[in-house]
């Protein structure tokens, strides 16, 4: 599949539900009513069947909302995985109910997984997560590890006045169990961009810091890894850690994502408001694919060459 850019687009984002257990202050609003938009799990597979046999969808992550909380999800991976047309099946988690699961969702075919840490302090993760337990992110992250979902991606998104101090220490925690550590600028998105006016905190400052602390070699990226990746070295470690500067140095141009929200509808890019119904293609049993086709192509070709920065839903009803 090629944008109108000239862009592969072989990612999708599937968000399975907009319902999440966490609450943090950059994704979900003060004034949020959980609604738990459940995406239909036939619908899921079809789509996924569909955009990965018929247009080149080689890469998958599930999120929410929280796809922890998706009851058919270990089921739903198991049927995706059988259908051999995936190179990977990833999942983006805050990990709180990540222990009991780890191991089944291995069994069903999950590859990877990304777990957002965003402090190691016990009262600042209950503050930003609004009522999180931190030992059960952090417990997830062990049994994450013990499981083989690896390598283990931590998403950090610093924050000026709640984590900068704490940049180096949550690289240290996380290297240290063999992980790979990725800050993220915060990110302008919907209601809540004007907490990321006030909190970004830049991808210059976060190198600033781990520097200060450890030995860092930017390893040269490859196409569709918006991250910047470095090994690093220092106080006993080797690892990886890298910076995801979405906000100071946009990565559009290399940008190979599509979304479909837990509403079933197609969100071509992050800051884009506009979306695509594919609801309609669904006659709860089978998706028409004539018509589901052509909804696809008319996403895929209004696929901004730079995000726009009009979005009007929060990152929870969207899909992280
Ligand atoms: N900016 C950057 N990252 C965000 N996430 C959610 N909202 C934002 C934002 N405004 C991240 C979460 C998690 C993933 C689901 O998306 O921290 O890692």
């Amino acid at each position: 599949m090629i944008d109108a850019c000239g862009r592969t687009i072989d990612h999708l984002r599937l968000s399975l539900t907009d319902y999440c257990n966490l609450a943090c202050r950059y994704c979900v609003p003060d004034s949020a009513t959980p609604c738990g938009q459940m995406i239909d799990e036939n619908f899921a597979y079809h789509v996924v069947r569909w955009l990965s046999t018929r247009h080149g969808i080689r890469h998958l992550r599930l999120t929410g909302g929280e796809p922890l909380m998706y009851r058919p999800l270990h089921r739903l991976i198991r049927r995706i995985s059988a259908l051999g047309s995936l190179r990977e099946i990833t999942l983006t988690t805050n990990a709180q109910a990540l222990e009991q699961q780890a191991e089944s969702l291995v069994a069903a075919g999950l590859t990877r997984i990304n777990i957002s840490l965003d402090t190691i302090q016990a009262d600042r993760f209950s503050h930003v997560t609004r009522g999180g337990e931190i030992d059960r992110t952090l417990r997830g992250i062990e049994v994450a590890v013990e499981a083989g979902l690896t390598p283990v991606k931590i998403n950090v998104v610093a924050q000026r006045s709640f984590n900068d101090d704490e940049i180096a220490d949550i690289a240290q925690w996380g290297l240290k169990r063999g992980c790979i550590v990725r800050f993220l600028e915060v990110m302008p998105i919907g209601p809540l961009a004007h907490v990321a006016d006030k909190h970004l905190v830049p991808a210059s400052e976060i190198l600033e810091r781990l520097n200060k602390r450890f030995e860092l070699r930017a390893i040269p990226g490859s196409l569709g890894q918006p991250a910047t990746d470095y090994a690093v070295t220092g106080h006993g470690i080797r690892g990886v850690v890298g910076i995801i500067a979405a906000t100071t140095r946009p990565f559009c141009d290399r940008c190979r994502r599509i979304r479909i929200t837990s509403r079933a509808s197609i969100v071509a890019c992050v800051h884009d408001g506009t979306s695509f119904d594919l609801q309609s293609c669904w006659d709860g049993t089978s998706l028409r694919v004539e018509d589901a086709d052509e909804v696809l192509s008319r996403a895929v070709l209004a696929k901004p060459k730079e995000g726009p920065r009009k979005q009007s839903l929060t990152m929870v009803a969207l899909g992280g």
